[in-house]
């Protein structure tokens, strides 16, 4: 039966890659949820947020800036003309959050708690506004999606109602877009001493902002020129000239912004240093900002299919690198190096994979694109890809810039990323020297209440037990020295802690001295004071 339907299926060339990039995503899922980050991931105590938060989640969210921006546009200020860009611009602001929670439930250590922020409060924390944003905008975002469904499923009186609710719902979007796209940009706030300058900054928030808008219109041109090549879906050429000339705004808004305020903080000079992450910024700037806008301000490359394409397929790159930066590049220096785990890179997949897939069922089953369009355009045949269409077509000057500019900003952001790993391996082999860990940051002695059968009062010390260069508290408290269940405290405990789980693990007569010999090491404390415990 199964080896029947294995054969009848048609196994095009990307369903392969897909069905690839499932499977070992779903290993690594497996993976990650039956042994843990420690096993999946390259993060540690130090470095905690890695590719699942830089990219899956703030590059997600950011996804979702679009959805916002275009839907204020149309409802608030009444710019009809871009009716057509709504539903693509909803459709991608829902998948981003949907995409972004997924990642999200990789990355928490207990994701089944997610709700707690719900039930305990903790208004004070940046955390408890992007669970709270993350929730609402997410339902925000359904309800804005709904009259699609509805539409396509023909139930009218709720058609109706969700329509009557636009207004509303994209007030409540923006305001909660807003906050969330800057308060991802908060999260880094707290890391004054340890972000590099190059990205560390007060305006944080509001980059995040503004870069995430100009990715909303960017998306919303890549994806009309993937879904048109896909599905013959898309939208009309003059109004992706426009969303080509706001995202040239938008860049241009960004870059005076990040030009004032490298110079304002005297940052600017460490991004021409030689090195990681000033070539690491350069590539951000280069692929993301400069070479998009300057092709962007050329009427004729804005009017172009293939320039647009080009221009916001650079964007999308620039602004990923951006969050990839923000998150990992910008701590390394401070933290040490990072590179993902493989896991972490085949779940990131894995959720793009599914990105995509639930974007072309979505276009391929639902309005989303106006139907008046569903016809292929005799601009740019199907069946070809942008380049091979552009290839084909008689030489044209813009189409030439447009690739010609693409291909050496590549090249050079290629060049500059080598060489800035170059760089960084040089780093490496003298590792900058974390701060050591204060004696004084120890908890005092901690002695264990003695069962009834106790040769003597057990003392542990932390200063015995920590390495003050290297502090690793995992060892004991992520494992059996659970902090909520105070063994040292329940005289019940007793022989227990002899156990290989507990001090056992270590006092085995091999990487110290055993629980089987040498009873007064431990037990030999009794009365008298030992340390500032006492
Ligand atoms: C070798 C194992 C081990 C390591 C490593 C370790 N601890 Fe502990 N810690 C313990 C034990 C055992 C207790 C007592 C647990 C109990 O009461 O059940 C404890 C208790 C504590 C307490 C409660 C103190 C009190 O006075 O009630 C704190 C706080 C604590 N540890 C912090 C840390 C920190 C921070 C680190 C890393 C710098 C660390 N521990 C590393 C084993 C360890
Ligand atoms: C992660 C490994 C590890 C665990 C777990 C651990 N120890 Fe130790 N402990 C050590 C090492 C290493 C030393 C250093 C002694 C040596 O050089 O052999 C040490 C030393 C000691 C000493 C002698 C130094 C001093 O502070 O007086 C005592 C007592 C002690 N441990 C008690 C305990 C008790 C009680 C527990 C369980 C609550 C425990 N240890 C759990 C690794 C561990
Ligand atoms: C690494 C430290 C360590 C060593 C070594 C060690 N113990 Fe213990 N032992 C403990 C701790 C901690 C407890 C729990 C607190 C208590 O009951 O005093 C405990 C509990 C006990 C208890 C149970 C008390 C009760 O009433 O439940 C007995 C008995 C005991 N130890 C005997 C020994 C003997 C005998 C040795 C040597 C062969 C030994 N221990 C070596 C740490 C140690």
């Amino acid at each position: 039966m199964l080896a029947k339907w294995f054969f009848n299926v048609r196994w095009s060339w990307w369903r392969l890659v897909f069905a690839a990039i499932v499977t070992v995503g779903l290993y690594s899922t497996y993976i990650r949820f039956t042994r843990g980050l420690g096993a999946s991931t390259a993060l540690r105590d130090t470095f905690p947020w890695g590719l699942w938060i830089g990219f899956d989640v703030l590059c997600g969210v950011a996804l979702a800036a679009g959805g916002f921006t275009v839907s204020a546009t149309v409802y608030v200020f009444h710019l009809d003309r871009f009716k057509p860009v709504v539903r693509p611009t909803i459709l991608t602001a829902f998948l981003g959050y949907l995409l972004a929670i997924l990642g999200l439930a990789y990355d928490l250590g207990h994701p089944y708690r997610i709700w707690h922020a719900l039930i305990m409060w903790n208004p004070r924390s940046v955390m408890f506004e992007v669970a709270w944003c993350v929730m609402l905008y997410t339902t925000v975002l359904a309800l804005e999606f709904s009259p699609i469904l509805f539409e396509r499923l023909r139930w009218e009186r709720a058609t109706r109602v969700a329509h009557g609710l636009t207004v509303p719902l994209v007030m409540l979007g923006v305001v909660l877009s807003m906050l969330h796209q800057s308060s991802l940009g908060s999260l880094f706030l707290i890391l004054p001493s340890k972000h590099h300058p190059l990205w560390y900054s007060p305006w944080l928030p509001f980059f995040f902002f503004v870069s995430a808008v100009g990715l909303g219109c960017a998306m919303t041109i890549f994806e009309s020129f993937l879904s048109f090549r896909v599905f013959g879906k898309r939208l009309e050429m003059h109004l992706l000239s426009d969303l080509g000339k706001a995202l040239a705004v938008v860049l241009g808004f960004y870059l005076t912004l990040k030009i004032v305020d490298l110079s304002n903080r005297g940052a600017l000079p460490k991004a021409f240093e030689s090195s990681y992450e000033g070539r690491m910024f350069l590539v951000e700037m280069l692929l993301g900002v400069v070479t998009p806008l300057a092709l962007l301000l050329i009427t004729r490359v804005r009017s172009d299919q293939l320039g647009l394409f080009v221009a916001a397929g650079m964007t999308v790159l620039g602004t990923v690198m951006n969050r990839l930066n923000v998150a990992t590049t910008g701590l390394e220096s401070q933290a040490g190096a990072y590179f993902p785990a493989w896991t972490e890179v085949a779940v990131t997949a894995f959720i793009i994979a599914l990105g995509f897939a639930g974007f072309g069922l979505a276009v391929r089953h639902l309005p989303v694109f106006p139907s008046a369009e569903l016809a292929p355009s005799r601009e740019m045949p199907a069946a070809h890809l942008p380049f091979v269409a552009a290839a084909r077509q008689p030489f044209n000057l813009s189409k030439a810039l447009a690739i010609g500019a693409a291909v050496l900003a590549t090249l050079a952001a290629g060049g500059l990323a080598f060489s800035g790993i170059r760089t960084l391996q040089n780093r490496s082999d003298s590792p900058p020297k974390a701060k050591p860990m204060a004696q004084e940051m120890l908890p005092l002695e901690i002695r264990f209440a003695p069962g009834p059968k106790s040769p003597g009062t057990v003392a542990f010390a932390h200063t015995s037990h920590v390495d003050l260069e290297k502090p690793d508290c995992a060892v004991c408290h992520a494992g059996e020295f659970d902090l909520r269940n105070r063994l040292s405290q329940s005289s019940s405990a007793g022989a227990r802690l002899h156990d290989v789980r507990l001090c056992g693990s270590c006092h085995d007569g091999e990487r110290s001295f055993s629980v089987k010999e040498d009873c007064e090491i431990c037990h030999g404390v009794e009365a008298p004071a030992r340390g500032p415990g006492a």
